[in-house]
């Protein structure tokens, strides 16, 4: 059923047998959400922009990338789960939607433009369904870079990273960084490429400047509570963050970044000093740098207290003409809550599979809020044998069908039949649109629906 071609902003691409882009995502294609005027992930870029001045911002990059650009040139090795069919938008085997704007650093850094660049653009993600997920979602990536070979000496060098750390903003943030800079086996240095000191000089400015972004990002979230007189007074916890060792190919060390927020650590960003053959592959190899990616979504739902990803999708003019990008951020006022429609749908998995994924979350915190992990490193799994069913598929089934009336896809039973040993999954899909009440009748046609597409594309048998 896969067509000949897809036709992707007027742009014809072969398919093959890789192919799993859906209509329904080729459909929201382009709305470029981020650069939307007045849009609340606008607002929130540009918020994020403002701390980085004399940063060159690019913000129209096209989402269709090749599969070196999104993984290769980012040192991806050829067994990275996020290169699955069950994570990534194939449009054919070179070709993808793009998983995150790291898929442009080595473009931009050949570029070689200016020291300082972010870029704002919408990624696209195979993934769970619920209040904080949607296939596609927005990242920004910021990156700063000294050019070694314009100064006199290594030392020179450093004396300009560290004049530079001295002029950044102070901030009052109460920081735990309990971990040191870098680890030999699980944050190791680059050693081959520069020292001690330049590593946790560049990591001193990445997160001095990370640090004072959230700083002015969660004032601004404070003062829109406050100003709806949502903030108890001495229920408020001082803000805090705390830095975690990561994981990333395209970094090392790496850390993410996790805000203390109402009651729960967040995770916020990814980041790290820039791998080295990374900028030798981009023809900087005299360059030293770090890099982040953050998730708009997250980011834009604390601070305007948006309650559900898929409102930023909305065309509904009680959702949009809450925000104002030349005023001060106001708390989203909900405007209906409308009622939801819980569906089960319980299955035996064929008997010839054992093999099935199931409630995995994904893994990012520069994805979208809730998560964790994204574009990190898991478990090697196989890319090529994939497993007969993917939780992944019926969320996408779920969201084809269902479209944005689709809340929430979860798991709510796993059971092996202790004499024939088959396995039964169920799930529950929650039906709720944000603009209206749904009718029984077309809940039930959709769920119907979803119940006959697992059967069609998997073999199950519906209990
Ligand atoms: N690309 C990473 C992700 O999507 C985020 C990241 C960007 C981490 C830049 C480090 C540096 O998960």
């Amino acid at each position: 059923t896969t067509p000949e071609k897809l036709t992707i902003a007027g742009i014809d691409y072969p398919t093959d047998s890789w192919t799993n882009v859906p209509q329904s995502i080729i459909s929201q294609y382009g709305r470029r959400l981020h650069i939307e005027p007045n849009h609340p992930l606008s607002i929130t870029r540009q918020l994020v922009e403002s701390r980085f001045p004399g940063f060159k911002s690019h913000n129209a990059l096209p989402g269709v990338v090749t599969v070196d650009q999104n993984f290769d040139s980012l040192g991806f090795t050829p067994d990275h789960p996020g290169r699955s069919r069950t994570d990534t938008y194939y449009i054919n085997e070179g070709t993808l939607l793009r998983t995150h704007t790291s898929a442009h650093e080595v473009d931009i850094f050949r570029e070689n433009s200016t020291d300082g660049w972010t870029l704002s653009a919408d990624v696209y993600r195979r993934d769970a369904v619920d209040k904080s997920h949607y296939p596609i979602f927005h990242q920004m990536e910021g990156a700063l870079t000294w050019d070694r070979s314009s100064f006199d000496s290594p030392q020179a060098c450093l004396d300009a990273i560290k004049q530079s750390f001295d002029k950044l903003p102070r901030h009052d943030l109460v920081v735990e960084d309990p971990n040191p800079p870098f680890h030999k086996e699980r944050n190791p240095l680059q050693e081959k490429y520069h020292s001690a000191a330049e590593a946790e000089l560049v990591g001193a400015h990445l997160k001095r400047s990370l640090e004072d972004m959230v700083v002015t990002i969660f004032a601004a979230a404070d003062k829109a509570l406050t100003a709806s007189g949502q903030a108890v007074e001495g229920e408020k916890e001082p803000l805090k963050v705390r830095w975690v060792e990561a994981f990333f190919p395209h970094t090392s060390p790496s850390w993410e970044m996790e805000v203390w927020w109402r009651g729960d650590w967040l995770e916020v960003l990814g980041c790290g000093v820039i791998d080295q053959p990374l900028l030798i592959r981009a023809d900087q190899p005299d360059r030293i740098g770090w890099a982040f990616g953050i998730g708009l979504e997250r980011i834009a739902m604390l601070l305007f207290g948006i309650p559900d990803i898929r409102l930023f999708w909305s065309k509904d003019a009680r959702f949009l003409k809450q925000f104002n990008e030349s005023e001060p951020i106001k708390r989203f006022q909900p405007f209906s809550k409308h009622p939801s429609a819980p569906r089960d749908v319980a299955f035996w998995l064929p008997k010839s599979s054992k093999e099935a994924i199931v409630a995995e979350t994904s893994s990012s915190g520069t994805s979208a809020p809730s998560s964790a992990g994204g574009q990190q490193t898991e478990p090697p799994r196989d890319v090529k044998s994939e497993p007969a069913f993917h939780e992944n598929d019926l969320m996408e089934i779920a969201r084809t069908i269902a479209g944005d009336t689709v809340e929430d896809v979860r798991l709510i039973d796993d059971f092996t039949h202790p004499k024939t040993s088959r396995r039964s999954l169920c799930y529950r899909v929650e039906y709720r649109s944000l603009e209206r009440t749904l009718t029984t009748e077309e809940v039930n046609a959709m769920h119907e629906k979803v119940c006959g597409e697992m059967v069609e594309k998997f073999g199950v048998e519906i209990r």
